[in-house]
């Protein structure tokens, strides 16, 4: 079916949610995505992090293979050979906790608040804090805890117990915090907020504090975990724990999975009756996720973000010393933002024309995040097209 039949049907049949561009996908591999005339893009921010490991990654999809011969779905009343397995990598990989599955971000952190919830329950405290431009999810939940006015417009009422900060700021967390607040949420970096790192000194306070008031520090990593910073958390490039973290996107390597991981003790308070998701954590999901964490490891993807990171950075930095337009480059491992002067929008579409994919977030940073497994000769290609394009906005 080519572009504008398939356009034509989403138009008649399928709920408008989404600002779409015309390009109707046909399939991937790797870095690269083909439309359905055929025609070439170099993707760089791949399902907005969900292919992180570049689209149809051969080994994970011949996990998916294998499983799906033996069996689509176990129901969490019983047990599922891969589920344990992958919350043992997960706990292992980070700081030892246990893992509780579901199907997306917002699922996730959905679970995290109901978490929190059931910790401050004794004492009588729910209040969580989160941060400003910060984004956790579309659910009525999720979007209150989301610190961006835009995302909660026509939903009213909201749920109760959120408060909005702004973001590394300490002394607005000390005024916010009451007898009833229970948690600080936050993402290390956050990504639909504009690239914004999270300051060292700042999260080492949060932590204390925390500590000193027995308040749940959790980190919303569904957009910088599983390798995207360098490490397989972004967390652990600041050597602060935290209690409670979410995960989703690259975490299936493109099949849908969420992940919440909590301190153990933390973790047993969501006893039988408390939680649940039919989908969540089946054998399929699971399958794909082992087999994107034994790429990671296995692939020395890590380095590749160092090395990558480094390289794109440094090309960036070279367009920024040629357009007086760009004001910073931003960002951690293969997490870069480009902070402009003037709106990235136009950019962006140049950029699809000419085969290039990449996003625009808050008007005026262009976001790039391309698979973990990209090369040098992939970020030239891509630096050749955006500079092309930039050229034309002097
Ligand atoms: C940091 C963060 N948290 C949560 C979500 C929500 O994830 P999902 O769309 O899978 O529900 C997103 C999605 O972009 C995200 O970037």
């Amino acid at each position: 079916m080519k572009s504008k039949k398939v356009i034509q049907l989403y138009q008649k049949f399928v709920i408008p949610c989404y600002t779409q561009y015309p390009l109707v996908m046909a399939k991937g591999k790797g870095a690269n995505v083909w439309d359905v005339e055929g025609k070439k893009y170099l993707d760089f921010f791949p399902g907005w992090a969900v292919s992180g490991l570049g689209h149809c990654p051969a080994k994970v999809a011949a996990a998916i293979r294998k499983q799906s011969k033996l069996i689509f779905h176990i129901p969490n009343n019983y047990y599922n050979q891969l589920q344990g397995k992958l919350a043992e990598k997960l706990s292992k990989l980070s700081f030892g906790g246990k893992c509780f599955f579901c199907n997306s971000g917002a699922e996730a952190n959905e679970a995290a608040i109901k978490l929190a919830r059931l910790y401050g329950k004794d004492g009588g405290r729910y209040q969580i804090i989160s941060m400003k431009n910060s984004f956790h999810g579309r659910t009525l939940a999720t979007l209150t805890l989301t610190g961006q006015k835009k995302i909660k417009e026509g939903f009213s009422p909201l749920p109760e117990g959120f408060k909005t900060v702004p973001f590394n700021d300490l002394r607005a967390v000390q005024k916010a915090i009451t007898k009833k607040t229970v948690a600080i949420f936050l993402e290390p970096i956050q990504g639909e907020g504009g690239i914004n790192i999270i300051e060292k000194e700042y999260l080492f306070s949060l932590r204390k504090l925390c500590d000193k008031k027995k308040i749940l520090l959790i980190f919303d990593e569904v957009q910088t975990g599983m390798g995207r910073t360098g490490k397989f958390f972004c967390y652990q490039n600041f050597a602060v724990i935290p209690d409670i973290m979410t995960l989703a996107k690259t975490l299936g390597g493109g099949f849908p999975i969420g992940a919440l991981i909590a301190k153990k003790e933390i973790a047993d308070l969501m006893g039988p009756g408390t939680h649940a998701s039919t989908f969540g954590g089946g054998p399929l999901a699971c399958a794909a996720a082992l087999a994107v964490i034994e790429m990671i490891e296995k692939e020395g993807l890590l380095k590749n973000v160092k090395k990558m990171g480094k390289y794109l950075r440094g090309k960036l930095e070279n367009l920024k010393k040629k357009y007086s337009f760009i004001k910073g480059i931003k960002g951690l491992g293969l997490m870069l933002g480009v902070e402009l002067e003037i709106p990235c929008q136009k950019i962006v579409e140049s950029c699809l024309k000419k085969g290039l994919l990449i996003n625009c977030t808050q008007k005026k940073i262009l976001r790039i995040m391309p698979p973990i497994i990209v090369t040098k000769k992939e970020i030239d290609k891509a630096i050749n097209i955006l500079d092309k394009v930039m050229e034309k906005e002097k």
